[in-house]
């Protein structure tokens, strides 16, 4: 359990926090992996996405192809929502962003230095995410290695609400940045 009745909202946003660091920092723990989900025209479209880090003002952190659907999606509609599980710990956490590209950037040509060799040709397909091939082999098709399409997701929360599962009666509290990040209670 993350958190219980007796906790007060405070003790609450730490824990969370603190949770959310760890996702990022810990490859193994379940908030490693984010589901992200963005508007889509008329559907809305989910994937599973890696947290690479989480800042000191809890900005999210994601690598992706500039080119992917995301990025579309996020080009013109920033609003995105990131959701984790954790199954254990028995708590969801539902985080609502608007998130900035960085292309080209300072902050991208920073991190791409970063990025080890064998993990760039993630980022240089010679084709767009998502193009259709006629065989499997040829989506491997690894292009120009200098000219890459990486691309850094920053996402920064307005919204973090969270649900504790319990036998005893589930827990739901709403952190919002508009109310400097106090909590509330919820009907679960
Ligand atoms: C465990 C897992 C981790 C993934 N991590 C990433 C990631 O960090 N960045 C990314 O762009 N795609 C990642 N993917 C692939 C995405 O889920 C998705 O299939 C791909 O990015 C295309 O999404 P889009 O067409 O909606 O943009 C991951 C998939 C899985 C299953």
């Amino acid at each position: 359990m993350l958190f219980q009745e007796t906790d007060t909202l405070e003790e609450i946003w730490q824990a969370v926090k603190h949770e959310l660091h760890r996702g990022a920092l810990d490859i193994k723990h379940p908030f490693h992996w984010v589901n992200l989900g963005t508007v889509s025209g008329k559907f809305p479209s989910v994937r599973t996405v890696v947290l690479r880090k989480v800042n000191e003002e809890l900005n999210f952190f994601v690598y992706t192809d500039y080119r992917s659907e995301k990025c579309s999606d996020l080009k013109s509609n920033p609003n995105a929502t990131l959701h984790f599980y954790h199954p254990k710990k028995q708590v969801q956490i539902r985080v609502k962003t608007q998130a900035k590209l960085h292309f080209q950037d300072d902050l991208a040509k920073e991190i791409w230095k970063t990025i080890p060799f064998h993990r760039r040709s993630e980022y240089t397909g010679s084709q767009a995410p998502g193009t259709p091939i006629s065989s499997s082999q040829e989506g491997w098709n690894q292009g120009d290695l200098e000219n890459h399409f990486f691309c850094v997701l920053e996402f920064s929360p307005m919204e973090i609400e969270v649900l504790q599962l319990r036998r005893e009666g589930h827990l739901r509290v709403m952190f919002s940045k508009e109310k400097d990040w106090k909590g509330a209670w919820l009907v679960p």
